[in-house]
């Protein structure tokens, strides 16, 4: 595959220097590295980090002497995969929501047909100003995308919105935009993942070990294929993946609320989530004095969101997950069945190196004919990814 371009355009503002941390990322993933620096930008750090980092000649005036003979600003755009405006000021989105072109910058970005992205950073007043505002909806309107600042204490000693986004994150959303294939494009994902919580008192729960990285890999691979995905959480530590609808939950009823309101509108339907099969039967609403005897809690059946699912199934592909602890395959056979799934996905959880918390998970893959796929040991995203060609190849 040949390599991936990316234009990062900096413009003038204190978090300039962070911008040297993307491109670091990027340079890591092998991915060439363009600089194109405004005049502002200039004045807080000079061209050379960038150029040391980028391992290219940093642009900065529309009217240098081109080192080759081709016009600079349209090779640029020609030649980026991504654009991507770290950080940007308040000024370069006016200008582009103005359609003005009057440095290196503005005009790369407006001779582009690649995707460009904003991450905005700047003062809480300037951020939340009426004007600005409009501008980033403009912009959007216009298919212009923008990772959103965060909230905290700036530069200038204020506290609120106008942080920039973390680099990690930025980086993250570019490798996404660059990734392929892209074959997920126009279809619906819908992820389910982590435990659930059944609550005995307002202090205590029954929970399990679950900590969400399959359920979190599987949505940022089917975001990276070009999918819309929604990523039901049960409680987890996990930072929520970028460009996916995050929804979070606590409990098996408030899961099953949240798959039903989505599940219609969904192609694909991935239920990697260790739901509780079984609560209290009765929910204490005060704290359960200790007493000097033993406790019993009676526990009655949760709902099997799987199976309802599977009742409710129409052009939706269902896939679910079985963690077992013995009997792997023959239980998963049994589950697929009894659920009306398409696929189930068969993970021994006392596995070392697979299972619960584990990076990496080595699954079985069953599908609705009976035929196993048996995947090596391997990092749970490229579970995700065997996942979807399966899916996509209908095997
Ligand atoms: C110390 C200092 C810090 C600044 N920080 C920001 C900032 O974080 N965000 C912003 O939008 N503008 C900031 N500005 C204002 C911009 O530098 C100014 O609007 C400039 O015209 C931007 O030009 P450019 O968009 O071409 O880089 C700052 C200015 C100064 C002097």
């Amino acid at each position: 595959m040949s390599k991936k371009n990316v234009v990062i355009g900096v413009t003038g503002g204190v978090a300039v220097y962070k911008a040297l941390d993307v491109i670091s990322r990027l340079k890591k993933k092998d991915i060439n590295v363009d600089v194109i620096m405004t005049k502002s930008a200039c004045e807080f750090i000079t061209p050379l980090s960038f150029q040391s980092l980028s391992q290219n000649a940093v642009i900065k005036n529309m009217f240098d002497e081109p080192k080759v003979f081709e016009i600079q600003h349209i090779s640029l755009a020609k030649k980026a995969d991504v654009l991507v405006v770290v950080p940007a000021t308040a000024n370069i989105i006016g200008k582009v929501a103005n359609g003005i072109a009057d440095d290196m910058l503005s005009t790369t970005i407006m001779a582009t047909n690649a995707k460009v992205i904003f991450a905005p950073a700047m003062n809480t007043n300037m951020y939340n100003n009426p004007i600005v505002k409009e501008n980033i909806k403009k912009l959007k309107s216009y298919g212009y995308e923008f990772i959103n600042p965060s909230s905290g204490r700036l530069a200038c000693g204020d506290v609120g919105d106008g942080k920039l986004a973390d680099t990690e994150e930025i980086a993250e959303m570019i490798l996404s935009h660059l990734h392929e294939p892209k074959d997920l494009v126009g279809k619906k994902v819908l992820v389910t993942a982590g435990p659930t919580r059944a609550n005995i008192d307002p202090v205590r729960f029954l929970t399990n070990r679950s900590t969400g990285k399959m359920g979190y890999a599987i949505a940022e691979e089917a975001r990276d294929r070009g999918a819309e995905v929604v990523l039901v959480s049960g409680p987890t530590s996990i930072k929520a993946p970028l460009g996916v609808k995050i929804i979070k939950v606590e409990t098996n009823e408030e899961m099953l609320n949240a798959v039903k309101a989505e599940f219609d509108t969904s192609d694909i339907v991935v239920k990697s989530a260790a739901v509780s099969d079984y609560k209290p039967k009765t929910y204490s609403d005060k704290k359960i004095k200790k007493g000097p005897g033993n406790l019993n809690i009676e526990l009655e059946r949760d709902n099997d969101i799987l199976k309802e699912l599977g009742t409710l199934k129409k052009h939706q592909i269902l896939v679910g997950f079985a963690a077992e602890s013995n009997d792997v395959i023959e239980n998963a056979h049994i589950k697929l069945k009894k659920k009306n799934l398409d696929y189930i996905v068969a993970n021994n959880i006392i596995e070392s190196n697979a299972g619960f918390g584990s990076d990496t998970n080595r699954v079985t893959v069953i599908n609705r004919d009976g035929k196993e796929i048996s995947l090596d040991n391997m990092s749970k995203r490229l579970v995700g990814h065997e996942l979807f060609n399966m899916i996509l190849n209908n095997k």
